[in-house]
């Protein structure tokens, strides 16, 4: 399905019905990386994937039309909560973000906490980048700008899934690899600014006031265990579980664990 907002058309998946719950994908990727959960949480909720602007089908915005920002994860939380309203959606919803689609729903959460029921909050943090990350990611800038989406690819797809998955299971590392490969040049450099130039959520996390699940992988190579702990501890009524075996895309690398843990927490905010 296409939904037309201001001033791009936005790719959804939608399926279910009941309670509502976004997934907001990670960087450099699109809703296909959630096809093991739409698939199976469609039987349990409404499930709502959009491709953000940039990424897999939706339509992408120059990064010379924005400020130095790009695509910041305020422009992004505004297209989800602009795709809510298309749906008519008006009931608060569970965001599911990972990573930088965790990046965008602190964003949201900030934006429009009325809109919020709860989180799942998928291997993500809520620190802002350190002078080494900006660093890194302005080389990244650099390199698909001249090099393109492919040398990208290469340079982050093995870091995306724990080292036993990447070398254990070929068809999934290719499977992303396809994923990737159709985020636009736009996407790659807006959400790179977008991430360097992100607030730090750390002094938000104990004014979260709504359940919360931090699901996270054993393996990530991305973000540390350390930093996930930090938002267990801050955020009041959150739920910490780990996924042995599964790096940065535990939702690809443990698809049936992953799907019954967000069935569990589910099922606690649908009888409330
Ligand atoms: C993501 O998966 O969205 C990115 O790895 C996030 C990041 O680079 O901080």
């Amino acid at each position: 399905m296409r939904v037309q907002l201001i001033d791009f058309s936005m790719a959804v998946k939608e399926g279910g019905s009941g309670l509502p719950v976004l997934f907001i994908h990670g960087y450099p990727l699109n809703n296909k990386m959630w096809t093991p959960q739409l698939d199976s949480l469609s039987e349990v909720v409404h499930v709502i994937a959009p491709d953000l602007r940039g990424h897999g089908d939706s339509e992408s915005t120059p990064v010379e039309d924005l400020d130095s920002r790009g695509y910041s994860m305020n422009m992004m939380a505004t297209d989800c909560s602009a795709l809510l309203d298309r749906l008519k959606i008006n009931r608060p919803v569970i965001l599911c973000g990972l990573s930088m689609g965790g990046y965008i729903s602190f964003a949201f959460y900030r934006k429009y906490p009325e809109r919020v029921k709860g989180l799942i909050m998928t291997a993500t943090r809520a620190s802002a980048d350190s002078q080494e990350s900006v660093n890194a990611r302005n080389e990244a800038i650099q390199l698909a700008k001249n090099k393109g989406i492919n040398a990208i690819i290469e340079a982050s797809l093995p870091k995306m899934m724990a080292p036993k998955t990447y070398t254990q299971h070929p068809e999934l590392v290719m499977e992303v690899h396809k994923i990737m490969q159709t985020t636009s040049l736009d996407g790659i450099v807006g959400d790179l600014m977008g991430m360097i130039n992100r607030p730090d959520s750390t002094s938000m996390l104990s004014e979260i006031h709504v359940p919360t699940l931090i699901i996270h992988g054993n393996d990530d190579q991305i973000i540390p265990l350390e930093e996930v702990e930090t938002m267990h501890n801050a955020i009041p009524k959150s739920k910490l579980v780990i996924l042995p075996d599964a790096g940065h895309l535990l939702n690809l690398e443990q698809p049936e664990l992953f799907n019954n843990t967000l069935k569990m927490f589910l099922q606690e905010l649908t009888s409330e």
